[in-house]
C-alpha cells in the first residue's frame, strides 16, 4: 500500500514561525556551529547573569560531561512569571477545567499566579525548605500543583512530582529516594468522578519512611481528613500569613530542577534531574516551534504533571512562553466520551496535544461522541508518549481535526526534557505513524546491535549522538548508573531504548522498546518492577512480565507466575496478585494477563528467555525460534498448553 502523506498546508507554510527551509537552514546551524546557535537560542531567557560559556559536554568515559550555560544565572519562576508581568500581567495563565462539568472552572493570570507562587514559596521558606532540597509533590491536577512547582523553583528547591495514581508503597520509595523532607498533597484527588485518597495514601506512605517532616495538605473535596499536629499544615491556612513579595533565588544555569522517577530495566525506578538553563530553553525553543505558539493562542496539553510531558508542556513550556495553558483535573470519558471535545469548544483551544491511548480509546465509542461538538477553534493537533498506529492517527486526523489541522506526532522522553524528533507544522510534511525529522541541535542515528551505524533507510536502535540543551543530567544520587544505562551499550552515543526504522526520505518510525521496558496507555513501566512486586507476594517463587499487544493501550502486562511449591494456583490467587500490584505500585500496574507456569523457560546459565514468552504473549507461537539451548525444552510445551484466553 503507498505511504500516506500529508504536505504542509499552504496557509502553514506562509504563517508558520518555521517552514521547510528556514527548518534546513536552522537544522544546519544548529549542528554546524551549535554554540553560535544554542547561544543565539538561549537569548529567549531573561538571564541574571549572562553566560559565556555555551555548550561543554562529551559522552566518552574519558571526560564525560554534560553542561550547558553553565557560567550563567537565573531563575525559572521569574522566566515563567514575573517576566510578563509588566506586558501581560493580566492575561490568562492557567484555565483550569475540574473533573465534573457541572463545577465551575478557574482563570489564574499572570499576576494572580505570580502572587500565589510567591506566597507558597514563603511558607515553604517558614518551613525550613532550603536551596536544594528536595520537596515531593503528590497532587492532583489543579492550578495549586503549578504552584507548588514554580514555588520550589523560586527558591531553588528541588520537586519530585510522584503520580498521584501511584501507591503508597510507591510513593514512599520515592520520598526516600530523594531524601524529601516535605510532601505536599491533598485531601483527596477527583477522577472521573471518583475520589482518591491521597491524603491517607501519604499518612501510609510515611508509615514506610522516616525524615518527612511537613505534609502540606490542600483542600480538594473538603473531605475529612486526619491531620498530625506539628507535621501537617493546611495550605490556605499555611500561605495566608505569609508575603506576596518573595524575590527569586539565583540560580546557576547548572542547579537542579526537578527529579522525575521513571521506570528503567531495572527493578527501581530512577530518579532523572534536570536542570534548571539548559531544560529552561529547550522547553520553551520546542514549545514555541513545535507547537507554532504565540501568546494569546489558547493551548491544552492533556498530559498529568505527574509525567515529564505535563512538566514541559503544561506548566513550564507553556509559561515561559506567556501562554495560556488548560489544565484539565478529569479522564476523556467521564462524564461521557464528548467530554475533551467539550472543553475544547468550552474554552475555544487553538492546540491540543494528547496520548495515543486516549484516542483509541475514544475512537471506539463510535464518532458521534465527537460529531456532537464544534471543535472549529482547533488549528493543531499532537501526540506523545507511544507510537501512533496509523489507523488512529488517520482518525484523529480527519474526524477530530476535520483534516484542517496537521498533526504533531512528538518522540521524546522523561530524558530528553523535551521533544526529539517531531514535525513542524509549518515545515514538515507529515506521514501518519512516523515522527519525522529531528528537533533543532538533535542528532539521532541508528546503530546494529554490534554498533555499527545503519546509513540512509534501515532499522536499528535508535541513538543521540551529541547532546542537547534540555538532556538530564544525572541519576539521583547515582551517578555512575546514569553513565552506565545510557552511556555505555553504544559506547559515546546516548542510547534511548528505543527501536526505530528509517525511510529513504529520512523520516523517523519508533517501533517502540527493546530493553524491558513497556509502555501501557503511555505510561512507561519497567517489567523488572512488576517481577520485583509479584515476588514480594508469600505464594509467589518466581515471575516473569513481558508485553502483550492491546488494542487500547498500546501494550498490555502479561505475566507468567510460578508459585512457591505447595500453593496451587487457582482464580483466587490470580485476583490476589492483580490486587497486590496494584497495591504495591498502583493501578497503571495492573497485569491484564496471569499465566500461572510450574517453570519458566530458561537457558542452561539460568537466564529467562524472554524472546519466547514475548512470542506466546503476542500470541505469535508458530515460530518460537530456536528453543535447544533451553535447560528444559518441555516448559515452553507446558505454557503453550496452558495459556490463558486474552482479554
Ligand atoms: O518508547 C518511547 C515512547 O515513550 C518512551 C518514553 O517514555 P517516557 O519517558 O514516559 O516519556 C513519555 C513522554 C515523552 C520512549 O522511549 N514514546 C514517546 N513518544 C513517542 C514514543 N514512541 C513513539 N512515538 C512517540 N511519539
Amino acid at each position: 500500500m503507498a505511504e500516506a502523506v500529508y504536505p504542509v498546508p499552504a496557509e502553514w507554510a506562509a504563517n508558520a514561525l518555521v517552514d521547510e527551509a528556514r527548518y534546513h537552514e536552522l537544522y544546519r546551524r544548529s549542528v554546524d556551529e551549535p554554540d553560535a546557535f544554542w547561544g543565539e537560542m538561549a537569548q529567549r531567557i531573561s538571564w541574571m547573569r549572562p553566560f559565556t560559556q555555551v555548550k561543554q559536554t562529551s559522552f566518552h568515559a574519558a571526560d564525560f560531561r554534560i553542561r550547558w550555560f553553565a557560567d550563567g544565572t537565573l531563575n525559572l519562576s521569574a522566566n515563567c512569571l514575573d517576566r510578563h508581568l509588566a506586558e501581560r500581567g493580566d492575561s490568562v495563565a492557567i484555565l483550569w477545567e475540574p473533573d465534573s462539568p457541572a463545577d465551575p472552572e478557574r482563570r489564574i493570570t499572570y499576576r494572580e499566579l505570580h502572587e500565589q507562587v510567591c506566597r507558597f514559596a514563603n511558607l515553604l521558606k517558614a518551613r525550613g525548605v532550603k536551596r536544594g532540597d528536595r520537596v515531593t509533590l503528590y497532587l492532583p491536577m489543579v492550578p495549586e500543583a503549578a504552584v507548588a512547582m514554580l514555588a520550589c523553583a523560586r527558591i531553588g528547591a528541588i520537586h519530585s512530582i510522584v503520580f498521584a495514581g501511584f501507591s503508597p508503597e510507591a510513593l514512599a520509595g520515592r520520598i526516600e529516594d530523594c531524601g524529601s523532607r516535605i510532601v505536599v498533597t491533598s485531601d483527596e484527588g477527583l477522577r472521573g468522578g471518583k475520589k482518591v485518597p491521597l491524603k491517607a495514601n501519604v499518612d501510609e506512605a510515611l508509615g514506610h519512611c522516616a525524615g518527612v517532616d511537613t505534609v502540606i495538605v490542600l483542600k480538594r473535596t473538603g473531605a475529612a481528613v486526619a491531620m498530625q499536629p506539628g507535621r501537617d499544615v493546611d495550605w490556605h491556612e499555611g500561605v495566608a500569613a505569609q508575603s506576596a513579595d518573595y524575590p527569586p533565588e539565583e540560580m546557576d544555569a547548572e542547579d537542579p530542577l526537578f527529579i522525575l522517577y521513571t521506570s528503567g530495566s531495572t527493578g527501581k525506578p530512577k530518579g532523572v534531574l534536570h536542570t534548571t538553563g539548559g531544560y529552561a530553553v529547550w522547553a520553551s525553543l520546542t514549545h514555541e516551534l513545535v507547537f507554532d505558539y504565540r501568546p494569546g493562542q489558547i493551548y491544552w496539553c492533556a498530559a498529568d504533571i505527574g509525567w515529564v510531558t505535563g512538566h514541559s508542556y503544561v506548566v513550564y513550556g507553556p509559561l515561559m512562553n506567556g501562554g495560556t495553558t488548560v489544565m484539565f483535573e478529569g479522564v476523556p470519558n467521564f462524564p461521557d466520551p464528548s467530554r475533551f471535545w467539550q472543553v475544547v469548544d468550552k474554552f475555544q483551544v487553538e492546540i491540543f496535544y494528547g496520548a495515543p491511548t486516549a484516542l483509541r480509546a475514544l475512537m471506539r465509542e463510535g464518532d458521534e461522541w465527537v460529531k456532537k461538538t464544534s471543535r472549529q477553534s482547533l488549528r493543531l493537533l499532537g501526540s506523545v508518549g507511544e507510537p501512533i498506529n496509523p489507523e488512529a492517527w488517520e482518525w484523529y486526523h480527519k474526524v477530530i481535526g476535520e483534516s484542517r489541522c496537521p498533526i504533531v506526532d512528538t518522540w521524546w522522553q522523561t530524558e530528553t526534557g523535551g521533544v526529539m524528533i517531531t514535525p513542524l507544522p509549518g515545515a514538515t510534511a507529515l506521514k501518519p505513524g512516523s515522527a519525522t525529522r529531528p528537533m533543532l541541535g538533535v542528532k539521532p542515528a541508528l546503530v546494529d546491535n554490534d554498533g555499527t551505524p545503519i546509513e540512509g533507510a534501515g532499522e536499528g536502535c535508535l541513538v543521540i549522538t551529541d547532546s542537547w540543551p534540555g538532556q538530564m543530567r544525572t541519576v539521583w544520587g547515582d551517578h555512575e548508573r546514569f553513565f552506565q544505562t545510557y552511556f555505555t551499550t553504544f559506547a559515546g552515543q546516548y542510547f534511548t531504548g528505543d527501536g526505530c526504522r528509517r525511510d529513504a526520505d529520512g523520516y523517523y518510525w519508533i517501533t517502540g522498546r527493546i530493553d524491558d521496558v513497556i509502555n501501557v496507555s503511555g505510561h512507561r513501566m519497567g517489567t523488572a518492577e512488576i517481577e520485583s512486586a509479584l515476588v514480594a507476594h508469600a505464594k509467589v517463587a518466581e515471575a516473569a512480565v513481558v508485553g502483550m499487544p492491546h488494542e487500547i493501550k498500546g501494550q498490555g502486562i502479561y505475566a507468567y507466575v510460578t508459585t512457591n511449591a505447595g500453593i496451587e494456583p487457582d482464580e483466587a490467587l490470580r485476583k490476589e496478585l492483580v490486587q497486590w500490584v496494584r497495591h504495591e505500585i498502583g493501578p497503571i500496574a495492573t497485569p491484564d494477563v496471569i499465566q500461572f507456569a510450574p517453570g519458566l523457560p530458561k537457558t542452561r546459565s539460568g537466564k529467562i528467555m524472554r524472546r519466547i514468552l514475548r512470542k506466546i504473549a503476542e500470541n505469535d507461537v508458530s515460530n518460537l525460534g530456536d528453543t535447544s539451548t533451553l535447560a528444559d525444552p518441555s516448559v515452553v510445551d507446558n505454557l503453550l498448553a496452558n495459556r490463558p484466553r486474552l482479554p
